[in-house]
């Protein structure tokens, strides 16, 4: 009696789950989800790439997967992400919500912020910031070109040898962050910041990793003491570092007269008094956070992709040597005006770009009402992946589509052109905001150590792997930088 009573009630739960995990009528196709787990138990979750190439292969363009009990649609190609991210722009410009990083981040920032006015606000200001960090004294050019003779002088150490470039990199490139927000830089040796930066990166593990799977699809365990705990205590110790500088810009400046970005954000706080609006110093920290957080990691992971690509590709780097040596000629100092007269080097870090495609899956979004993609209806709410590495890769967009070749962006006469299917950084109202540093950034970074040193594959560097690492941000395998002066070839 208790047993059968068991079953129905075993058998009703298990129907009210597989019911709750149907697809809404006219939805994008895919594998039918399991109750509780949806999808994840048919991917292999430590390198699913196989797994959900299969899916497009059968699919087609646009297809979903189920994260537990939510749905997530999977766009594939240009076609679809352009006329989601877009053509219907407004409606994919959400983000999902009640994930482990919306708790960790409060909700604040701009990046996982969903559509609406605060993120607006929060986004407007730090293009326009950015954009104004262009010109003057201290522009963000003249501090990226400090950055690029620290690490010029630490890299030239090495000359004759090798180095591991990762931890160097993504230090000039946080300190180049860091110098944009609130105007200093740390020595790569330095201990603290090394803690800083082993926290954030710590952080995004925990996140994009089992846990945060685990907290996203199981909300019952949230209160428990498991690892997602850390993520949060990690945040408040970069937040406090903050702080710290917060109150030190406090006492220092001059309102109406800039410094950094921070200064820029306490004369908005000033400006707008009790607007309503959400300028405070939670958001801004959290909006500090971001740039951090959005702008480090992908930089680094750019400029590391590119030079293994140039060492694995020495007639290519031997171009780029000519193009430069041509266009400085005795200068010692390149500028970003520069770029205008080198378009190999524009097509080798665009080609860098589609190669790496180092955010493959873009950051989720979500729909911010009803709306469809190429025909298919999708509610408000669901979470949307644009797939950015089908674009980049995509037969038909590109002369060469699988393989490192710069001539993707050259035209026969050897002019740099930029095909549409270049979308690295996104599309639509949503799309990366971080973008002119960040070209501005490998440009200048790029181009620097070109001028100095030439970069070979080392005799003690094992065989080239060139299988990249699956995450947020997609990384190549560690590898060893060769390092050779240039312009001493007798010694
Ligand atoms: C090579 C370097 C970079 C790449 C490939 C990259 C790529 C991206 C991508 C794909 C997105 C998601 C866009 C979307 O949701 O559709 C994004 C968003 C964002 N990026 Fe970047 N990014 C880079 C550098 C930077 C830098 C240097 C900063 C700023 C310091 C930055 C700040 C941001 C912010 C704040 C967002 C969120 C925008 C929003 O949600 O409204 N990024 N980036
Ligand atoms: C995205 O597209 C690339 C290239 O077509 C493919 O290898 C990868 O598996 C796709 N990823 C997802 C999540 O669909």
């Amino acid at each position: 009696m208790l047993g059968s009573l068991f079953l129905l009630w075993a058998g009703l739960l298990l129907l009210y789950f597989l019911l709750k995990t149907r697809r809404p009528k006219n939805f994008p196709p895919g594998p039918q989800p399991f109750p509780i787990f949806g999808n994840l138990l048919q991917l292999n979750l430590k390198n699913p790439i196989k797994d959900f190439e299969k899916l497009s292969k059968c699919y087609g363009k646009v297809y979903s997967i189920y994260f537990g009990g939510r749905p997530a649609v999977l766009l594939h190609g240009l076609q679809a992400v352009k006329e989601a991210l877009m053509t219907r722009g407004v409606e994919f410009a959400g983000r999902p919500q009640g994930l482990l990083i919306n708790h960790a981040t409060e909700n604040k920032g701009v990046i996982i912020v969903n559509y609406g006015p605060t993120w607006k606000e929060q986004r407007r200001f730090a293009l326009t910031t950015l954009r104004n960090f262009g010109l003057g004294k201290l522009s963000m050019e003249e501090r990226i070109l400090e950055e690029t003779s620290h690490l010029s002088s630490y890299i030239e150490k090495s000359a004759g040898q090798s180095l591991d470039p990762k931890m160097l990199f993504h230090n000039a490139f946080s300190n180049v962050i860091c110098a944009i927000l609130f105007g200093s830089r740390y020595k790569y040796e330095d201990q603290s910041f090394q803690s800083l930066m082993r926290m954030i990166s710590e952080n995004t593990k925990i996140n994009n990793g089992r846990w945060g799977m685990i907290y996203d699809t199981i909300p019952l365990i949230r209160s428990l003491p498991l690892p997602f705990r850390k993520m949060i205590e990690n945040r408040k110790k970069v937040k406090a570092f903050l702080l710290t500088k917060v109150a030190e810009h406090k006492e220092t400046r001059v309102p109406g007269q800039p410094r950094d970005i921070l200064d820029c954000y306490l004369d908005e706080i000033e400006k707008r008094g009790n607007d309503g609006s959400s300028f405070d110093d939670g958001f801004m920290v959290a909006l500090m956070m971001d740039l951090f957080f959005a702008g480090t990691d992908t930089s680094s992971t750019t400029l590391r992709v590119g030079l293994l690509q140039l060492m694995l590709h020495p007639d290519v780097q031997a171009r780029c040597h000519q193009e430069i040596d041509a266009v400085l000629g005795e200068r010692e100092q390149v500028c970003y005006e520069d770029r205008h007269r080198m378009p190999y080097v524009q097509a080798v870090i665009h080609e860098v770009q589609r190669y790496g495609s180092v955010v493959p899956l873009s950051v989720f979004h979500a729909t911010t009402q009803d709306t469809q993609v190429l025909g298919y209806s999708i509610p408000k709410g669901t979470t949307i992946i644009p797939n950015l590495s089908s674009v980049l890769y995509e037969e038909g967009k590109w002369k060469f589509p699988h393989e490192f070749n710069p001539s993707n962006f050259l035209k026969e006469e050897g002019e740099f052109v930029k095909p549409e299917a270049f979308v690295p950084f996104s599309l639509g109202p949503r799309m990366c905001l971080g973008e002119g540093l960040a070209r501005m950034g490998l440009f200048l970074f790029l181009v620097m150590l070109l001028r100095r040193f030439q970069f070979h594959w080392p005799q003690d560097g094992g065989e080239p792997d060139l299988t990249p690492k699956f995450g947020i941000t997609q990384e190549p395998k560690p590898y060893r930088l060769g390092v050779k002066l240039r312009g001493q070839q007798s010694g």
